[in-house]
């Protein structure tokens, strides 16, 4: 690996590129002062659809224009984990390797994660298996990426909300293998390593002591937030402080460290404001700036709560197998959890990925979940999102879970005559959206008074009138030009 661009000395050799924010069409239209960011963590999966036929479709023009907005970037990929036992797909290399170039990322990140078994998607990332097996897939993984992508890799640090158990390597020492089989970068996700600490994992410093730190190449901070005694990797706003005081004591030790990058979720940039994004940045500027100088921890509580022995996923798997079982636990799927102490760990995934998936068919179907909502009352429609569950795998895409869950109120057939007609009309909408065919949708009654009433969250007061409608649907909303990449 001597002179390679996977070695140690390459990361040594990458550029600086500073104080970073994950990149959203929110933080993109903040008004931030000038200095106060470098770089721009763009993550392309999160911009791209799939067309009917599964094709990866790439809006180019909108890759161009981040690409023109004055800051370094760089790509931090989710849709190649390497955590698990399925290689990257080639459509995910493709889009990495596209990004990278197009946005001349000097390094590519992906997650110590998986999201998927051979059967079906899991909806969220969860942790690898952290055996001698486990490990032989993900350096396997990180490999093919090192390959396709013809840049440094590095390797995000997960949350795990698992306790403990002693047939895997610690967090520290799993990631040390593979760094070191690999000569991987390192992206320290400080928040995950935090919100490890405090669920009873592996403390940050005993984490520090394993791992190789001069392939650190990246750090990540976040917000978090507390829910039934558990930190939640939540990237919901500020920093706590017992985080930043944590972080100013472990940045002099990063001798390699080029970057380090603020992460919020989207929705709760409303929620929070552009101001306190900001001030955030301005903390983490801070960081970064100050980051020779040795601060003093303020007295941290004491944390680490006891290391539990668990019968169920505490013996020996073949990583797929640890796949499988994990995913299906947290996708409702077990038979046969009864009595496992991991089972609250378990309830948090499950919680994670039921509010994701809500979202997603949320956002795309508005009309027709207000309607069920308001018509059958929150329980009724929560009872018909669980049911829908149980018989439909998470998908990774919003449109792909919306479609599923169209299919399935299909198949029930509530005989509520407005769910089918905004059914109907949502899901043309939605196929217009993704084949830009133009559609006619029609009704046997005024659909104006329900969707003018649905937009302000109420029921109309009055139905429309019986009679025959047509309303139009052209693609004109889509301005996009989309990119498929060919091998
Ligand atoms: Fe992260």
């Amino acid at each position: 690996m001597k002179g390679s661009i996977h070695s140690v000395k390459a990361l040594e050799c990458l550029p600086q590129t500073g104080v970073g924010i994950i990149y959203s069409p929110a933080i993109a239209a903040i008004d931030f002062p000038m200095g106060l960011i470098d770089t721009l963590e763009i993550e392309p999966q999160t911009l791209c659809i799939r067309n009917s036929n599964d094709v990866l479709q790439i809006p180019s023009n909108v890759f161009e224009d981040i690409m023109a907005l004055p800051y370094n970037k760089l790509v931090h990929s989710i849709g190649a984990p390497v955590g698990g036992t399925l290689p990257p797909k080639q459509d995910q290399l493709d889009l990495i390797k596209y990004s990278s170039e197009l946005f001349n990322s000097p390094w590519v990140t992906e997650h110590l994660s998986f999201n998927a078994t051979t059967e079906f998607n899991t909806g969220f990332f969860l942790p690898p298996l952290q055996t001698e097996k486990g490990l032989e897939a993900t350096i396997r993984n990180v490999r093919i990426l090192q390959e396709k992508i013809g840049r440094p890799i590095a390797v995000e640090t997960g949350v795990n909300y698992l306790k403990p158990n002693n047939m895997e390597m610690n967090d520290g020492a799993f990631v040390s293998a593979l760094a070191k089989a690999t000569n991987c970068g390192i992206l320290l996700d400080i928040h995950n390593l935090f919100a490890n600490q405090l669920n009873g994992r592996q403390s940050i410093v005993d984490f520090l002591k394993e791992i190789p730190l001069d392939q650190v190449v990246e750090m990540h901070i976040a917000g978090g937030t507390e829910l039934n005694g558990l930190w939640m990797d939540s990237h919901s706003g500020p920093i706590d402080k017992r985080l930043l005081a944590l972080t100013s004591e472990v940045l002099p030790d990063l001798s390699n460290l080029k970057a380090i990058t603020y992460e919020i979720f989207d929705s709760y940039i409303p929620v929070v404001g552009d101001a306190l994004i900001i001030s955030e940045m301005e903390t983490v500027r801070d960081l970064w700036e100050g980051r020779k100088i040795h601060y003093k921890a303020v007295n941290n509580e004491q944390l680490p709560k006891s290391v539990y022995n668990v019968q169920k996923l505490n013996r020996e798997f073949e990583p797929n197998e640890w796949e499988t079982l994990l995913s299906k636990e947290v996708i409702g799927r077990s038979h046969e959890s009864e009595g496992d102490t991991q089972q609250e760990r378990f309830e948090i995934y499950k919680k994670l990925i039921k509010e994701f998936r809500a979202s997603m068919v949320a956002r795309i179907f508005k009309l027709t979940t207000r309607y069920m909502m308001l018509v059958l009352g929150p329980d009724v429609f929560t009872t018909i999102l669980q049911h829908f569950w149980q018989n439909y795998p998470p998908e990774q895409l919003s449109y792909k879970e919306a479609k599923n869950f169209a299919d399935y109120l299909q198949k029930k057939d509530y005989k509520l005559p407005w769910l089918d007609r905004l059914l109907r009309y949502e899901v043309a909408v939605l196929d217009t959206l993704m084949d830009e065919q133009l559609r006619i949708v029609e009704f046997d009654a005024d659909p104006t008074p329900m969707f003018n009433a649905l937009s302000q969250g109420k029921l109309p007061e009055t139905i429309g009138a019986l009679g025959e409608y047509e309303v139009e649907i052209t693609p004109e909303m889509s301005n996009t030009d989309w990119l498929v990449l060919e091998n």
